[in-house]
């Protein structure tokens, strides 16, 4: 409910911004409204490293192992100790300010490294704007972040540390510093890097581990791999779909309109139309622009993290126009562990997911990408094109994902609140 007070909240906001200037919007939401008992940190344990933690095999059905291996940067190399010590960083509370939440907290392996929540929270119960990705596959990422505000891995680490509504660092020396009070810590880093724990090496390691966070061995990649029945035939007519009418591969495929199955993205940004404030955002763009310096990434992280200009997405990066409302194109793997959906976590079941593209979006301005357009898809078909994407779950959990597509079905049977029957069925408008 907090994402109706801030978009209730905004255009308010934004009229007392004018007056006061940039503070009171960057406050504005974040850490101002009533906590809720189950925001409180004490009640969220940090997330244990169980089975599902452990790296994961290279031998896997559709795991591209030569692009996996050149995933990896010459200047950090793995090691099994080197990975192993990532792991321990990444279940560790320590690297936060009150020692509250560690990087499972919001990417819990359980979940697919999600945390099930529409919103993140932090220490002291401070809740974002963003939902928490998967890092499962981020391996592949040319970018990292909703808006790709990270290049690589190591430098997306520092982030999460440091932002105040999410382990809340003063500084990343900070945090190495109260590791490094651990003398098991201690020996490992010199074991590894052969120099006391610092920041550099710290990050490096969290990276290490990450890369081996991979996720394929689905019934789709057995299907692509020659095996006719490891998917039933209306995942099958979903890949179709996909594939065709749906239209989905323009934008989730390496090349538009070309299947791609390893990652299911074009790594590029666009405006599909979840951002539902679009009547000011040209003059919250510009505000951005005068109260965010340009490549201040700390600035930009704070911005995207708690304020509510959170929506420009990738212009908060690049300040072109074009991409103000554009994020991140999203890797479709383990969809059934990572609800809800979209960087807003608006969407709470696949089927809204699919009624939003029905509709082509729901919207329809200069921002919307030229791509979007209504489908006309019957319900029979978007139950397909659901059967398709879950047909994408990785064997370890194969189990969980079952529960939750039945959860789903039984929510989209009783309500569709995304669903707009008309616009899905009209013509398309003109585009652009
Ligand atoms: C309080 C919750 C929270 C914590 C703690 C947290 N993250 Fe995240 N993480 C998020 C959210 C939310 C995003 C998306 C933010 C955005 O895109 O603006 C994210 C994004 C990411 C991404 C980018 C994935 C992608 O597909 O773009 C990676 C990788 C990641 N986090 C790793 C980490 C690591 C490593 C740590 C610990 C050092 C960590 N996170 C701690 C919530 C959290
Ligand atoms: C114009 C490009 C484009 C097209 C076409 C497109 N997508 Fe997406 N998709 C995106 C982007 C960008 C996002 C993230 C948007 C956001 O969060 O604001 C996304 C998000 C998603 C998500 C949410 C994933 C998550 O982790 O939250 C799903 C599921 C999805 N798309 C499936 C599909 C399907 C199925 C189709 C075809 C019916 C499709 N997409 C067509 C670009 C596209």
């Amino acid at each position: 409910m907090r994402q109706v007070c801030c978009l209730r909240g905004l255009q308010k906001s934004y009229l007392r911004l004018l007056a006061l200037g940039i503070a009171a919007l960057m406050t504005a939401c974040h850490g101002s409204g009533p906590i809720g008992p189950q925001t409180k940190r004490h009640l969220l344990p940090i997330p244990e490293p169980g089975a599902l933690s452990q790296p994961r095999s290279l031998q896997q059905a559709g795991l591209p192992v030569e692009a996996t291996r050149a995933a990896v940067p010459p200047d950090n190399q793995e090691t099994a100790d080197k990975i192993a010590l990532g792991q321990k960083l990444f279940f560790d509370g320590r690297l936060s300010a009150d020692g509250t939440v560690a990087c499972s907290s919001c990417h819990d392996p359980a979940r697919a490294f999600t945390d099930g929540r529409q919103f993140s929270i932090g220490i002291k119960g401070r809740v974002g704007q963003r939902n928490a990705p998967t890092i499962l596959n981020a391996i592949y990422n040319t970018r990292q972040f909703w808006d790709g505000r990270a290049t690589t891995l190591e430098n997306q680490a520092a982030f999460p540390i440091l932002n105040p509504s999410e382990m809340g660092e003063p500084s990343l020396d900070a945090a190495v510093a109260r590791i490094a009070r651990s003398s098991e810590y201690r020996q490992a880093f010199e074991k590894i890097f052969h120099a006391p724990p610092n920041a550099t090496n710290l990050v490096r390691a969290i990276a290490s581990y990450e890369r081996t966070e991979l996720s394929f061995d689905s019934p789709f990649d057995h299907f692509i791999a020659g095996e006719k029945k490891a998917i039933d035939p209306a995942a099958k007519r979903g890949w179709a779909l996909f594939n065709g009418r749906g239209r989905c591969t323009l934008c989730h495929s390496a090349k538009a309109g070309q299947a791609e199955v390893t990652t299911f993205t074009d790594h590029s940004f666009h405006d599909i139309g979840v951002v539902r404030v679009r009547a000011n955002i040209v003059a919250m763009a510009q505000q951005a622009d005068q109260s965010v310096r340009p490549g201040d990434m700390g600035a930009i992280d704070r911005t995207a993290i708690q304020s509510d200009l959170s929506v420009l997405g990738r212009f908060l990066v690049t300040r072109d126009n074009a991409d103000i409302g554009a994020f991140k194109t999203p890797n479709l793997r383990n969809l059934l562990m990572t609800a809800p959906y979209f960087h807003d976590g608006s969407h709470p079941t696949l089927w809204d997911v699919l009624d939003h593209y029905n509709k082509g979006g729901g919207v329809n301005d200069a921002f919307l990408d030229k791509d979007m357009r209504p489908l006309a898809l019957k319900d029979a078909e978007i139950d397909d094109l659901v059967a398709f994407l879950a047909s994408l779950t990785s064997p370890e959990y194969r189990k969980p994902a079952l529960k939750e597509l039945e959860r789903q079905r039984n929510v989209a049977r009783s309500t569709r609140p995304f669903r707009d029957t008309a616009r899905a069925f009209a013509a398309p408008g003109p585009v652009g």
